[in-house]
């Protein structure tokens, strides 16, 4: 029977997806200024499921410097479609808008400066893919409005659910039979933190 391969970290390292002068440069400001960005690994699996799904209306719960949003948004290109991304941090939101027009696609990006969780309670659309990357204690909190703005057969994606503060929201979509969901605990390389969970779930 066949191994594992050895050092499996430095093994995978090599097939880490290439990606633009933009987002590598993201990359670097996010290890200097300790910002917590999802790297490229869970970005290019964002891009896949945004396109396997044929998402044309998707939400975003935590911008910082637009680096998510921007795999999120390339994707809606093949469906004409259109991220709405939250962000409390005025002048982090500030950053991200001046990446959406660098990677030219501020046309299909609607960034909010609002607290998400406000936020929430007063949506008027119906998302096809949510994607979740705000404080982890407010997780579980969020997920009751998803019941509203996420449709039936829509896909959520909850970021760093490894973190202690994303307990009471793993304990909540593990147990909730309106939601088939699964958590993957994987190596992700440039991801802050690198050890992390993630949580793809189906709203049924
Ligand atoms: C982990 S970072 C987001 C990283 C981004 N998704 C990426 O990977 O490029 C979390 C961001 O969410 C914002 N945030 C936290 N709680 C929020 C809330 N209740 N409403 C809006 N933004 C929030 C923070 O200001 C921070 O910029």
């Amino acid at each position: 029977m066949s191994a594992i391969v050895d050092n499996p970290e430095a093994y995978f390292s090599q097939f880490v997806p290439e990606r633009s002068a933009l987002l590598m440069e993201l990359e670097e400001e996010a290890r200097r200024d300790a910002i917590p960005i999802i790297g490229p690994i869970v970005g290019e699996l964002l891009y896949i499921l945004a396109r396997i799904s044929g998402a044309k209306r998707i939400l975003e719960l935590g911008t910082a410097t637009g680096y998510s949003a921007i795999f999120l948004a390339s994707a809606c290109d093949a469906t004409d479609g259109l991220v709405v991304t939250l962000e409390q941090d005025a002048a982090m939101a500030e950053k991200a808008l001046k990446n959406f027009q660098v990677a030219g696609l501020q046309k299909r990006i609607e960034l909010r400066v609002c607290d998400a969780m406000q936020e929430l309670t007063q949506l008027d659309t119906v998302f096809d893919l949510i994607f979740m990357d705000i404080e982890k204690q407010d997780y579980q909190l969020a997920l009751p409005h998803f019941q509203n703005c996420l449709r039936q057969g829509g896909l959520l994606v909850a970021d760093n659910v490894g973190f202690k503060d994303a307990d009471g929201f793993n304990r909540a979509i593990a147990r909730q039979p309106d939601w088939r969901s699964v958590s993957l605990f994987s190596y992700l390389p440039y991801h802050s933190p690198e050890y992390d969970g993630l949580c793809l779930a189906i709203r049924l």
